[in-house]
C-alpha cells in the first residue's frame, strides 16, 4: 500500500543567539532617557488597566516567586506571579501580603475556578492561567469561564504558546496576554521529551506578526538583558524570567553553603521529577530538571542591571522607548564564529 505523501517542507526557526541587533544613529545622550514604561489594557475596555516601568515578569515557579519576589518586582516597577504549587490558601495568603500588583497563577482543570475566584476576593486584579500547553480546547473553556465568572475584572494572561496559530487562537478566546515559548527554559527537558517546541525568539517574531491586541510575554531561555532587548524588538511586551532572579534575595527557599565556603539556593522546573513529588506526590514523565544555582545576592540589583541593560540596548537603537526600538531596530543574523566572537571570549 502507497504511504499517503506529505509536504516536508522544513521552515527555519532562530533565536537569541542566532541573532544581534545593528547599532543605529543615536541621539539618546545617557541610557537614563531611555523609559521602558509599558501599558496594559484589557479586552473589554481600553481603559489604561496598569503601568509598568520595568517590562520584566518573575516566572510563577515554587523556587522563583512568593510574596517577597511579587513585592521586589513590584518595586522595581515589574510584576511577579505568584505560583500555584500550593493550597488555595497559602496562595491567597501570599496575595495578601504582595505590595503593589497583585498577581497569582492557575491552572485549568482542578480547583481553578475555586482558587480563581478565592485569589479575586483575595486582591488579586491579573490571573495566570499557566499549563505546559496552552492551545489547548480546555483553555477556551477556562478563558470563556474565567471571563464571565470574574465579569471581565481582572487582566487574563494565559499560556504557553509557541505558534502564531496558538497565539491568535487565545487572543480570540479571551487571552489579554499570552505567554510565548516552549520548552526553551533552562530548566525545560520538554523538547528532549516530546520532541516538540520552538526556539523562542522564532515564536514571538511570528505571534508579533498576527498584529493582535492581546500582549506578548517572552518566556524561556533569556539569558542576559541583550535577550531582553532582542526580545522586545521582535515584538514582546514583557519577559519573564525565571533562571535570571534564581538564587538571589528575593527567591523562595533557603541558602545552603556548599564546599569551599560557597552558597547556592535550588532553582527546579514545575514539571521536575523533584517538584512533581511535592506539588501532587508523585512523579511521571518529568520534563524539568532540578538544580542548584550560586547564590546571587540582591534581586534589587540584578534587576537595576537588566534595567539599565534594556535601556543601553534602546540606546544603541536610537530608541526613547520600547515602540522606538521596535520600530528602528534591524536585525541580523551571526554566523557560528560571529557567536563565538559575541560571547566574552577571553573566558573561553
Ligand atoms: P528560564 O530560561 O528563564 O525559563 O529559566 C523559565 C520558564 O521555563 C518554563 N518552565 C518549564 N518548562 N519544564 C518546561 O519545559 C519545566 O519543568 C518548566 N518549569 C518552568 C516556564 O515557562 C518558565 O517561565
Amino acid at each position: 500500500m502507497l504511504k499517503e505523501t506529505r509536504s516536508l517542507e522544513l521552515k527555519e526557526a532562530i533565536t537569541f543567539d542566532d541573532v544581534l541587533l545593528a547599532p543605529q544613529l543615536s541621539d539618546i545622550t545617557s541610557r537614563t532617557e531611555v523609559d521602558l514604561s509599558t501599558f496594559i489594557y484589557t479586552s473589554s475596555t481600553d481603559v489604561t488597566y496598569a503601568k509598568f516601568d520595568l517590562p520584566i515578569i518573575s516566572s510563577p515557579m515554587d523556587t522563583v516567586t512568593e510574596e517577597k519576589m511579587a513585592t521586589c518586582m513590584s518595586k522595581a516597577g515589574g510584576l511577579g506571579i505568584i505560583h500555584r504549587y500550593n493550597t488555595i490558601q497559602a496562595q491567597c495568603e501570599m496575595i495578601g501580603k504582595v505590595q503593589g500588583a497583585k498577581a497569582a497563577a492557575i491552572g485549568m482543570t482542578g480547583d481553578y475556578r475555586e482558587r480563581a475566584a478565592a485569589l479575586f476576593e483575595a486582591g488579586a486584579r491579573i490571573l495566570c492561567i499557566d499549563v505546559a500547553h496552552g492551545h489547548h480546547t480546555m483553555m477556551e473553556r477556562c478563558l470563556g469561564e474565567l471571563k464571565s465568572m470574574l465579569n471581565n475584572s481582572v487582566y487574563i494572561i494565559a499560556g504557553n504558546v509557541a505558534t502564531a496559530e496558538g497565539y491568535s487562537d487565545l487572543a480570540d478566546w479571551g487571552a489579554d496576554c499570552v505567554r510565548v515559548g516552549i520548552g526553551g527554559g533552562s530548566i525545560c527537558s520538554t523538547r528532549l521529551v516530546s520532541g516538540h517546541g520552538v526556539p523562542t525568539l522564532q515564536s514571538v517574531i511570528e505571534c508579533y506578526h498576527e498584529n493582535r491586541a492581546a500582549d506578548i510575554i517572552a518566556d524561556g531561555g533569556i539569558k542576559t538583558s541583550g535577550d531582553m532587548v532582542k526580545a522586545f524588538a521582535a515584538g514582546a511586551d514583557f519577559v519573564m524570567i525565571g533562571s535570571l532572579l534564581a538564587g538571589t534575595s528575593a527567591t523562595p527557599g533557603e541558602v545552603f553553603h556548599g564546599s569551599e565556603g560557597k552558597s547556592y539556593k535550588v532553582y527546579r522546573g514545575m514539571a521536575s521529577s523533584a517538584a512533581q513529588k511535592d506539588w501532587r506526590g508523585k512523579s511521571s514523565s518529568p520534563e524539568g530538571i532540578s538544580t542548584t544555582v550560586p547564590y546571587k545576592g540582591s534581586t534589587e540589583d540584578i534587576l537595576a542591571d537588566l534595567k539599565g541593560g534594556i535601556q543601553s540596548g534602546c540606546s544603541y537603537s536610537g530608541a526613547f522607548n520600547l515602540g522606538l526600538l521596535r520600530a528602528n531596530c534591524e536585525f541580523i543574523r551571526q554566523t557560528s564564529a560571529g557567536q563565538n566572537e559575541s560571547y566574552t571570549h577571553i573566558l573561553r
